[in-house]
């Protein structure tokens, strides 16, 4: 019994260490850099890891300012080429469904930091130098948890590093495809640079029998914001249609609304 006692101890000790976070963190870092020789020059994901971690640990989760994670970013730095980003609101599992299938195009989770992140929970304690991934504050419960900090982080390094023409696949089946309080609308397009950026491309995705149209009151006032510094574009698609785009071997780099 008091073995049992003393395994379950150790048991929770390295959960609560960390341990499983890492782990996740490392086997995703690495998955990531064994699939993209381009980015596996000159990064270490014990590094990375190390980078990542001192942004919250030891810290009140509720005070990760955005600037927290500025180390991290330098440590895992990536190039996106021209012409490939890809930015979603409201349509997360479309917008990876497209860019799973046609590797022209990339959104912040096809990064590796976005890939090593995508789907996680974490923070830290003022107590100690333990890293949880349960009992954290949510998006909402603070603004500046670990969390909602590192995704603005990121999403703002993201769009400031787009050129060419960009992508935004916005959410045509919902009321307000456009929010100016999204990480989308508060951070992406603030940072989108007029001197690299042409075109932004919206593509509004709807269903069948939805009303959707790029007139809608949130769509005009995106693109009131964008009008004066880039070229804008708005095409409406039906979802099945993008969806039988998808295993079109005739079209292996998309576009799939033209
Ligand atoms: N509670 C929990 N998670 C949230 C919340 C919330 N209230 N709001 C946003 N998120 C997280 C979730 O992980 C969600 O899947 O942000 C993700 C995106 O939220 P959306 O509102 O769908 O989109 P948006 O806020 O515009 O962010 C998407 O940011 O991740 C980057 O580059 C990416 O362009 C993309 C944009």
């Amino acid at each position: 019994l008091t073995l049992a006692i003393a395994g379950f101890a150790v048991l929770i000790r390295t959960t609560e260490t960390g341990g499983s976070l890492k782990y996740v963190f490392i086997t995703r870092c690495k998955e990531y850099l064994e699939t993209h020789d381009e980015v596996r020059v000159g990064i270490d994901c014990n590094e990375v890891w190390d980078a990542f971690q001192s942004s919250f640990v030891a810290k009140d989760p509720c005070k990760i300012s955005v600037e927290a994670y500025d180390g991290l970013m330098n440590t895992a730095k990536q190039k996106v080429p021209c012409n490939e980003m890809v930015f979603w609101s409201k349509t997360k599992q479309m917008a990876h469904k497209f860019t799973q299938a046609k590797k022209c195009f990339m959104t912040l989770e096809d990064t590796l930091l976005g890939f090593i992140m995508d789907g996680l929970t974490w923070c830290g304690s003022q107590d100690g130098n333990d890293t949880y991934t349960s009992g954290c504050p949510n998006w909402n419960t603070c603004e500046q948890n670990p969390v909602r900090s590192f995704w603005s982080r990121a999403s703002a390094h993201f769009a400031e590093s787009a050129c060419g023409n960009v992508t935004a696949m916005l959410n045509g089946s919902i009321d307000k495809p456009f929010s100016a309080k999204s990480i989308f609308g508060s951070v992406e397009i603030k940072k989108f640079n007029p001197m690299k950026i042409n075109y932004v491309n919206v593509v509004l995705i709807g269903r069948e029998n939805y009303p959707m149209s790029c007139k809608n009151d949130s769509l005009q006032e995106l693109e009131k914001t964008l009008i004066p510094k880039f070229k804008y574009t708005c095409t409406t698609v039906l979802l099945s249609t993008i969806l039988k785009c998808l295993e079109d071997p005739q079209k292996p780099c998309g576009p799939c609304w033209d």
